[in-house]
């Protein structure tokens, strides 16, 4: 069940992006176009479009957006103003590198072909964009077929945040394991965390697994413990937004909690990541950026003050589960298990895209 995240309309000189507004769900579907470079970047900022693989495309497109502008330039003034946009697009959200990542391409793919004139520049820009996009819904299918294994007939599963179409140019990472369980025909049963603050596992995935038909049972996040200690749960499958090269793994606030409270109770916990999700430069989770967001998305919450007037907030949008916790990586290009530095470099050269 494709959801179109993410899209291109008309040419690179003067299309928009299109992007589902994943604000306004569950109460709206509704696909907004974004004009401007700058467009772009709030939109991001703001988790109009979100989840690491999404927003990697996002970034990619805004670079299209912010070049549409440029006429005849020279390569040195072409990509000294390709780096600005990308600059500028890089500074929305820190902890997803695939934003980094996408961004690096479309730099890359300029300097392959200095010398070409401006309005050819513009469409290999967009070009590689796309391809960004495409490699991402192939990897969604190929995540999707090495996980589904984990996955027995009658299990039910525990997800935190979003990691489905909405955060992918197909259906997902993680949610993209528990579709393709369910397409092989194994019955299966969700327990989606809210995922406090910003709901994004009560407002998107109990969505997606609703409109895939998929048996969805909404919890908020403290009481997965509790469900656990139940038996109800028979393995975790969760998102990722940067993995280091030792296998630390970021993702949204509370999935360390999750993975804490699965080894105490003998439940298996897997991340779905594309190796677009992986930052081999970094030696352990330790050097992840962490994103810290306006205290205003705890204090200001369900639509009213829940918090008293200028109470301290702390507000820490991810955190990193130490490898030990965690039983595989589920990337398109096969399963990293144990999850360790030497397996994860052998599944993933170090090659020029990543
Ligand atoms: O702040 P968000 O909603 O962008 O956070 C998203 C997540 O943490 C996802 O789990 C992660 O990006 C993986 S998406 C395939």
């Amino acid at each position: 069940m494709p959801v179109p995240t993410i899209d291109w309309k008309g040419d690179a000189e003067t299309g928009v992006a299109e992007i589902v507004d994943q604000t306004l769900l569950p109460e709206a579907f509704k696909i907004v176009e974004i004009r401007t470079v700058e467009e772009m970047a709030d939109a991001i900022k703001g988790l109009r479009v979100r989840g690491a693989p999404a927003i990697g495309i996002a970034g990619a497109l805004g670079a299209v957006l912010g070049m549409q502008g440029v006429k005849d330039a020279g390569f040195d003034e072409f990509f000294a103003k390709l780096t600005d946009v990308t600059n500028h697009l890089a500074s929305a959200r820190p902890t997803a590198v695939n934003l980094f990542w996408a961004l690096e391409r479309m730099r890359r793919i300029a300097r392959d072909n200095e010398g070409k004139p401006t309005g050819q520049m513009k469409q290999i820009l967009l070009d590689e964009a796309l391809k960004i996009r495409d490699e991402d819904k192939r990897s969604c299918r190929d995540i999707g077929r090495h996980g589904a294994q984990f996955i027995k007939d009658g299990d039910t599963v525990l997800t935190h945040c979003n990691a489905g179409g909405l955060a992918t140019a197909d259906y997902g990472t993680a949610l993209a394991v528990i579709f393709r369980a369910h397409e092989d025909g194994k019955r299966i049963s969700v327990y989606a965390d809210e995922t406090r603050p910003l709901l994004q596992g009560a407002r998107l995935t109990t969505w997606e697994m609703k409109t895939a038909g998929i048996d969805v049972t909404l919890i908020c996040d403290n009481m997965a413990g509790y469900v656990m200690k139940q038996g109800r749960i028979n393995l975790v499958v969760v998102g990722a937004d940067r993995i280091a090269a030792n296998g630390d793994a970021a993702n949204k606030i509370g999935t360390y909690s999750v993975a804490v409270l699965a080894k105490e109770h003998g439940v298996p916990f897997y991340v779905a990541a594309p190796s677009s999700t992986f930052d081999l430069s970094m030696t352990s989770g330790d050097e992840i950026p962490i994103e810290e967001r306006d205290g205003r998305e705890i204090s200001h919450s369900f639509g009213r003050r829940i918090a008293p007037d200028g109470v301290k907030i702390y507000n820490p949008a991810f955190d990193v589960t130490p490898a030990e916790y965690i039983s595989a990586v589920i990337t398109e290009r096969g399963v990293i298990k144990p999850v360790n530095e030497e397996n994860i470099r052998s599944l993933l050269p170090n090659d020029k895209t990543r």
